[in-house]
C-alpha cells in the first residue's frame, strides 16, 4: 500500500490529533504524531508564519475585544485542510491567556452535548467546533440563539405541554473551522459575528520558513536546498511540509546522510510525492478524467465512483490543490483537464483543448 501525504495526514482515523478525537490514545502515552504537531504549532503571532491579511485583521479583533473586557465575537475559517484553521484558533486563545475546548460537528450529537460545552466554558476558554459542516440541523437551531443572544433555549416535554426553558449563558466566543464553507446553511453563517476568514495556500518561501522552523524545533540539521525541495513539494500545505519533513528525517536517519536536497528526492520518490507534490491518488485523479472521461467535463461524483474513492475527499483534499495549480478548472459542466495536466503526464492534449486556451 501506497500511504501519501494527502492521504496520511488527513484521514480523520488515523491522522487528526485534536482532543477528542481519538478514544484509543490513553492520555498518558500521546502518540508520536500528536506530540509533534503539538510541538510544531506556533505560540504566538510571531512564530505563525503566512496569512498575513487574517492575521493583522485578528490581532486588532482580539485586542479591541480584550481593552473592552469582552470575549471577541465569534469566528469561522475556511479553507482546505491542514492550512492552520486550528492552530489559529489555539492561537487566539493563548492570546486570551486561556485555552481552546475543542470538539467537532459529528462529536455533538445532542442538544444536551451542546449545553454541557456552554455551561462547562471558564472566563478566556473559547470553544472551537471543527467540522462545523457536520453538526447536526437539530443542534445548529439551538446554536443560533446561543450565539446570537447567549441564551441556550432547552425544550421539556413533549407534544402540546412542551416549554422551552431559557437558560442565560456566560459570554463566550466560539471558533469554527470547515472546508466545506457552502455546506452551511445561511443562518448559521450569519452569526459569525467576528467574521468569516478564509485561509489561502502558502506561498515556497513561507512554507520554506516553516520547515526550518519545525527541523529547528525537532533538531534536524536540514541543508536549505532540502528544505527548498520539502517546501516545493508540500502542496502549499504546513500540515503536509511538517509531514515531508519528518519523514525525510526518518530516511536520512536510518540512511547516515545528511538532509540534502538528493536525500529529500529519494525520500519523497519512494513515497511516490512528485516534484509538484502531487500524490498518487492525485495523478489518479488527472489520469481518470483524461482516459475515462475524455478530458471532461466530468462531475466529481462520476470521477470519484470511477476511482472508488469518496466524493467529499475528491472535492475537499485534492480538487483545491488541483485547481489552485491549474491542472484542472471549474466548469459548471464539472472539472476539465487543462493541457498542463495532460503534460505533466507526459500525454499530448487534443487539439481543440490547445485551440480553446490559445
Ligand atoms: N505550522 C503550521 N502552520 C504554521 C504557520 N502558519 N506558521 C508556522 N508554523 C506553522
Amino acid at each position: 500500500m501506497s500511504r501519501t501525504p494527502s492521504d496520511a495526514p488527513l484521514s480523520r482515523k488515523s491522522w487528526d490529533t485534536e482532543e477528542g478525537r481519538a478514544p484509543e490514545r490513553s492520555a498518558a502515552a500521546p502518540s508520536d504524531a500528536a506530540f509533534l504537531d503539538a510541538t510544531l504549532r506556533p505560540s504566538s503571532w510571531d512564530d505563525y508564519i503566512g496569512q498575513d491579511g487574517i492575521k493583522k485583521n485578528l490581532q486588532i479583533l482580539i485586542e479591541a475585544a480584550r481593552e473592552r473586557g469582552n470575549p471577541p465575537e465569534h469566528l469561522l475559517f475556511y479553507g482546505p485542510p491542514g492550512l492552520g484553521k486550528t492552530t489559529l484558533a489555539h492561537l487566539i486563545a493563548r492570546e486570551l491567556g486561556g485555552v481552546l475546548r475543542s470538539t467537532s460537528g459529528p462529536a455533538i450529537e445532542r442538544v444536551g452535548d451542546l449545553a454541557a460545552l456552554l455551561t462547562n466554558l471558564a472566563p478566556n476558554e473559547i470553544l472551537f467546533i471543527d467540522e462545523i459542516h457536520r453538526l447536526p440541523r437539530a443542534i445548529e437551531e439551538v446554536l443560533y440563539p446561543a450565539m446570537e443572544s447567549g441564551v441556550l433555549n432547552i425544550i421539556i416535554g413533549k407534544g402540546p405541554s412542551a416549554r422551552t426553558l431559557e437558560l442565560p449563558l456566560p459570554p463566550f466566543t466560539l471558533i469554527a473551522a470547515t472546508t466545506r464553507v457552502a455546506s452551511l446553511s445561511a443562518p448559521l453563517r450569519s452569526r459569525f459575528s467576528g467574521g468569516t476568514f478564509r485561509l489561502e495556500f502558502y506561498s515556497e518561501d513561507d512554507i520554506a520558513r516553516i520547515v526550518s522552523r519545525s527541523a529547528l524545533i525537532l533538531g534536524i540539521e536540514a541543508e536549505d536546498a532540502g528544505v527548498r525541495e520539502i517546501a516545493r513539494r508540500s502542496r502549499s500545505t504546513p500540515r503536509t511540509a511538517n509531514y515531508l519533513l519528518k519523514r525525510a528525517r526518518d530516511f536520512v536517519q536510518l540512511k547516515r546522510r545528511p538532509l540534502s536536497r538528493e536525500a529529500v528526492i529519494e525520500a519523497l520518490g519512494l513515497l511516490e510525492v512528485d516534484e509538484l507534490g502531487l500524490t498518487p491518488l492525485d495523478r489518479k485523479i488527472l489520469g481518470a478524467l483524461i482516459e475515462r472521461f475524455g478530458g471532461g467535463p466530468a462531475g466529481v461524483g462520476a470521477l470519484a465512483a470511477a476511482l472508488a474513492e469518496e466524493p467529499a475527499t475528491l472535492s475537499e483534499v485534492h480538487e483545491p490543490y488541483l485547481l489552485q495549480l491549474g491542472l484542472i478548472e471549474r466548469t459548471p459542466r464539472g472539472r476539465v483537464a487543462t493541457p498542463t495536466a495532460y503534460q505533466h503526464l507526459g500525454k499530448t492534449a487534443p487539439q481543440d483543448l490547445q485551440d480553446r486556451l490559445m
